[in-house]
């Protein structure tokens, strides 16, 4: 096969020819001293346009969030999320391993938390327990099929959980698409939270890091967790390079991203055994039901790739799609037909 048709996840997006030159080209120095010119510049850029003091470049989303969550917590919080979000399912027990801090999770059906429940669960400290940390959001969310949060969703849990004393932090890894999807920019999605998360490396096509941003006392402290994690880089201006060209052309694409998802769950909600409700579509991740096929996910999965469509099945009935710069509107078209062809294949 020579080239598949790769709608597993938009981590798989590759470093455009623009942001190859500017690694060529990339001025650098130790970042551990902070004289990485290109990474010092990356910085500036990134809390610039999440509107927070400072930022840190990580090498991944989970170090990212896993610095967050060690600045603020102490040992033994608690950590109020979505029972789906990243940071309980996807990175390794890092709660627990690094911050020696407990989840305490929701269960929602859109992964998107309100005060309500939130607001009941949190405790301050006794002679039981540590009481409340944190508070996670994760926005856009990923399991739950890219869901966004309502602006006035986020300002208000930050408000109120400010007036108790407990941080935010936002798992933006995809908080581009929220932005698209709300048509608001990421400073005013990141503006009620205490620190943020996103990753150049996923929709915008970085092929490495992820920034973490707050104030600049929060930043200073997060250097320094970094650094004991096994973060700090040295001459990595070179990867700095391609996420700056990534910050300035990447978000300008994520609406065409936007675009083909929702082809992709109307078209395939006429596919007959495919159940799909594009209403709830919202950026670049869709999840679809083929229990009604009579095939299961993973055997689609399996003939897709057979045809030159990669799509991960996560269950024995259902199936993820991502949508991301490296496929086009006709890709998702041919997508959709090899999935008809397969599926009417099957019940003839
Ligand atoms: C919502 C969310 N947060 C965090 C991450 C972690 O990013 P990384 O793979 O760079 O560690 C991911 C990765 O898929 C994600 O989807």
């Amino acid at each position: 096969m020579d080239k598949f048709i790769d709608l597993r996840s938009d981590t798989v997006t590759k470093p455009t020819s623009a942001m190859r030159f500017a690694m060529l080209e990339a001025e650098v120095g130790d970042d551990v001293y902070g004289e990485d010119p290109t990474i010092n510049r990356l910085e500036r850029y990134a809390a610039d346009i999440v509107g927070k003091q400072a930022s840190l470049f990580v090498p991944t989303g989970t170090m990212g969030n896993q610095t967050a969550i060690c600045v603020h917590t102490r040992p033994g919080q608690e950590i109020i999320c979505d029972g789906r979000s990243h940071i309980v399912l996807y990175e390794m027990g890092g709660p627990a391993i690094f911050a020696a801090c407990v989840t305490r999770t929701i269960a929602t059906d859109d992964g998107l938390l309100d005060w309500g429940v939130i607001g009941s669960m949190i405790r301050g400290p006794s002679d039981h327990f540590q009481g409340t940390g944190l508070i996670a959001l994760e926005n856009s969310h990923n399991v739950a099929g890219g869901r966004v949060y309502p602006q006035e969703n986020v300002a208000d849990i930050c408000d109120k959980a400010h007036a108790e004393g407990v941080p935010v932090h936002m798992d933006g890894a995809r908080i581009f698409n929220a932005a698209a999807h709300l048509n608001i920019t990421p400073a005013e999605i990141a503006a009620p939270v205490d620190s943020v998360m996103f990753c150049l490396s996923k929709g915008l096509g970085a092929p490495v890091g992820s920034m973490l941003a707050g104030s600049r006392s929060f930043i200073e402290q997060a250097r320094r967790v970094r650094k004991g994690l096994g973060g700090g880089m040295r001459q990595a201006g070179v990867l700095a390079a391609a996420g700056l060209v990534a910050l300035k052309e990447s978000p300008a694409k994520i609406p065409a991203d936007h675009a083909n998802a929702q082809y992709l769950a109307t078209s395939l909600a006429n596919v007959p055994g495919i159940v799909i409700d594009p209403s709830i579509v919202e950026t670049n991740i869709l999840f679809l039901d083929c229990a009604q096929s009579g095939m299961e996910a993973f055997e689609l999965s399996r003939r897709l790739r057979e045809k030159g469509v990669l799509a991960n099945a996560v269950s024995a009935t259902r199936m993820r799609l991502v949508t991301h710069r490296d496929v086009s509107h006709e890709d998702c078209a041919v997508a959709v037909n090899f999935m008809r062809d397969i599926l009417n294949a099957r019940t003839i």
